[in-house]
């Protein structure tokens, strides 16, 4: 499938402020990894499927069609995100308008489905966010929202309280999805805060000597039941992040590589595949190129991920914070190391100091800092 391509004028106003959605990002939508059946997406996706299909005689429902752009309301208001909160900036979500945004997460689809009569559903689709550059963050991801609503006859029998009832049930439900997908693997509940959820849990999973974040969920709040005209129910809810899991499973050394339409990469997954081993081709040599720059007031990380991702694209492996310090004046200086490296060749010196110096001017240009 070469998906839908949709073009970024059918969508983007090029004169609306508001809109921050560089190229780089919008020629991801339509790519639809996760309906790709060979795909360790789209394998990931099948094999979930699969768990809920044959340890649920109750279907759940499956969407992974839904549109990535969405309105503010349904990424944020419907799911009780506070006017004030951090992931409704501009600088952690891409809008398109000041009304539309691309997708941050699955749950944009919760509200909608309930008030259409869904109440057990899987939503998976591409998420997107501005963030850090490292192997496991890329700016568009997949996600699979996982919602079940309950009724009072689910949870009288057991003489437990409602939340409590499906507090145990959501954890009893992943516990068990994580073991059909890695037999055995080291795991832990960390609680947490969502505005939607509460209580709130995260599942971290143990991977290369460190826990990683694979999902969040919890116990729906009753608002957002009573607003799509459940009034006696309870539900839970999870949203689970598909590249995280599948790096695990597939023993995938860097996120960039569920991009690459490199055959020595794509040849290596089949339909229904689960836990290949991903074999490395070898691995090209890091460039590493450090920028020092004195930062003004609006100056964010992620803009500037945004500028070097615009330059480099898939060649930049990571970006790091090295060093910084303020002076007498007040003056805030930072040093980042840039590692470029493609995974498809080496590099040549020429090339990747072309891409600096590309760095170099559009920083200076776009974010308002003094090189160094
Ligand atoms: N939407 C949350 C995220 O993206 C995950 C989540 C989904 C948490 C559903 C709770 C319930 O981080």
């Amino acid at each position: 499938i070469g998906g839908v391509t949709i073009s970024r004028n059918d969508v983007v106003r090029d004169d609306d402020p508001t809109n921050n959605v560089p190229d780089s990002i919008f020629s991801k939508l339509g790519m639809q990894l996760h309906r790709r059946d060979k795909h360790p997406i789209g394998i990931l996706k099948n094999a979930i499927y699969n768990y809920f299909d044959s340890n649920y005689s109750k279907k759940f429902e499956k969407f992974d069609d839904l549109s990535p752009i969405v309105t503010t309301k349904q990424n944020f208001d419907d799911v009780l995100v506070p006017a004030d909160h951090v992931s409704r900036s501009l600088n952690d979500t891409y809008y398109v308008d000041s009304q539309t945004v691309l997708r941050c997460h699955t749950s944009a689809h919760q509200a909608e489905l309930l008030r259409k009569g869904h109440s057990r559903f899987l939503v998976t689709g591409d998420v997107y966010r501005r963030d850090s550059i490292d192997s496991t963050h890329y700016p568009v991801f997949h996600q699979m929202e996982g919602f079940c609503v309950f009724s009072p006859e689910d949870w009288n029998e057991s003489g437990k309280d409602s939340t409590l009832y499906a507090a145990e049930d959501l954890k009893k439900c992943l516990e068990g999805l994580a073991r059909h997908l890695f037999g055995s693997v080291e795991m832990r509940w960390v609680d947490t805060y969502f505005p939607f959820t509460n209580p709130s849990f995260e599942l971290e999973i143990y991977f290369k000597e460190d826990w990683l974040e694979v999902l969040g969920c919890g116990v729906t709040e009753q608002v957002i039941l009573k607003q799509s005209g459940l009034e006696n129910n309870v539900a839970w809810a999870f949203g689970l992040g598909l590249e995280r899991l599948a790096m695990v499973l597939f023993d995938i050394p860097d996120i960039r590589f569920f991009w690459t339409s490199d055959e020595r990469f794509t040849s290596q997954f089949g339909k229904g595949e689960l836990g290949v081993k991903f074999k490395p081709y070898s691995k090209y040599p890091p460039c590493y190129k450090d920028i020092s720059f004195w930062i003004s007031d609006s100056f964010t990380e992620n803009n500037f991920c945004e500028v070097v991702r615009g330059i480099a694209g898939d060649l930049v492996e990571e970006l790091k914070l090295i060093d910084q310090f303020t002076n007498k004046k007040g003056m805030t200086s930072h040093c980042y190391r840039i590692v470029f490296r493609s995974m498809e060749r080496s590099l040549t010196d020429e090339e990747v100091n072309d891409l600096q110096s590309k760095v170099r001017d559009e920083v200076q240009k776009k974010l308002n800092v003094e090189l160094r």
